[in-house]
């Protein structure tokens, strides 16, 4: 019997174990099926054992599943190629998380304000965002229950709130080096940034040669219907953080920089010892490809997810505001046969995977109406 008295307890309550999946389903031990609809966070978007990924990881695990930095191999390049021409950026730095991505793209803009003799650097970040655990990725995050046990973090980190811009303007003075933002807040309850701000992050990180960092790891990769979600307002970042499905389910964090944001971390200032492996940059190709082809699907599936349900999103990353806490209806779905999750104590959030159907929206739509009404 296995039990869970020797793990750190740092999860809550996991009722389900998970013992395959297929397609957009999982399957637990007794052979009950559930459709997904988080994906493991946003990180199985093809849904399970999709054949694309499947034959590059067996082939690749037979091949070579890790060679360190020390060498080149196939995959590295070809996938720095492939993320900088969906960014629209030039250089990319390969990790193992999106909290590794976020700590390489600070790391660029400390670098580069200490190189230029920078004294003062104020860091602007949003009030709600969510950008890792790690202690620089937990500076920026804008929620004090991560960030408060942990103190004290990166100083001179100011937060201003989602799509102020008049509090963004004032917070973004003559010493500020970059502006940290999630184009959609994910884990703060799935809140779309307005065209109006994202304009005020690039026109004054410009004003004030400060990076705008764009993290996208939970709204890139093809999650809106677009390669990024920032590419819907005709504006260009100067880094742009990433992860989740990146790797097709391995563990891969990528972070794309201008030239000039990434001349900042030269030869020996920052490495890795597992990221950009064969085996993880092989099934991230292997990823874009299919998820290129489906991005036309993504748009219309979210769409008309968004419409059946209601709630707010774009493309497939929609959340649903309750009046009331979220979590007895995320069990209550979980018994009729639906995994979706709650943040921010009563916002349900939905990651369904890039391969999604009517009939499993549908469904979907069905079970959380039934599920809201049981309350
Ligand atoms: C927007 C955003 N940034 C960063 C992270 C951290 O990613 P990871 O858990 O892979 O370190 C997450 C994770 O949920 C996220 O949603």
């Amino acid at each position: 019997m296995v039990t869970t008295e020797h793990l750190l307890p740092v999860y809550g309550a996991r009722p389900l174990l998970v013992e395959r999946g297929e397609g957009c389903y999982v399957f637990d031990a007794a052979g009950r099926q559930y459709l997904d609809f988080i994906t493991g966070i946003g990180v199985n978007a093809l849904g399970y054992g999709h054949p694309a990924l499947v034959a590059a990881i067996r082939e690749q695990a037979a091949l070579c599943v890790h060679s360190s930095n020390l060498h080149r191999h196939p995959y590295q390049e070809a996938l720095a190629a492939r993320l900088a021409a969906w960014s629209g950026l030039d250089l990319v730095f390969l990790s193992n998380s999106g909290t590794e991505a976020m700590e390489a793209a600070l790391k660029a803009a400390r670098a580069r304000a200490n190189a230029t003799g920078r004294r003062q650097q104020r860091i602007v970040a949003l009030e709600g965002s969510f950008h890792g655990r790690s202690a620089g990725s937990l500076a920026v995050t804008g929620q004090g229950k991560y960030r408060d046990p942990f103190g004290p973090l990166t100083p001179d980190v100011v937060f201003v709130g989602v799509n102020d811009v008049a509090s963004l303007r004032g917070a973004a003075n003559e010493d500020t080096i970059a502006i940290v933002a999630e184009t959609i807040l994910g884990e703060g309850g799935i809140v779309p940034l307005t065209a109006e701000f994202l304009e005020a992050i690039r026109e004054l990180a410009t004003q004030r040669d400060a990076l705008w960092i764009a993290d996208e790891t939970q709204c890139g990769l093809g999650r809106t219907g677009e390669r990024f979600a920032y590419q819907r307002f005709g504006l260009l970042p100067d880094v742009v953080v990433t992860a989740k499905p990146l790797g097709g389910g391995l563990p891969l964090g990528a972070t794309m920089f201008s030239a000039e944001a990434g001349a900042a971390l030269g030869q020996g200032m920052h490495g890795t010892t597992f990221g950009g492996g064969p085996l993880a940059c092989r099934v991230a190709l292997a990823f874009l490809e299919e998820t290129e082809r489906l991005l036309p699907a993504i748009a219309e599936m979210g769409a008309y997810f968004l419409e059946r349900l209601g709630g707010r999103g774009r493309g497939l990353m929609v959340g649903l505001e309750l009046d009331g806490p979220g979590a007895p209806v995320v069990e209550r779905a979980r018994e009729e046969g639906l995994i979706i999750n709650c943040t921010q104590g009563n916002v349900l959030r939905f990651l369904p995977p890039y391969v999604v159907g009517w009939t499993e929206i549908d469904f979907a739509c069905d079970v959380v109406r039934a599920s809201c009404r049981a309350d």
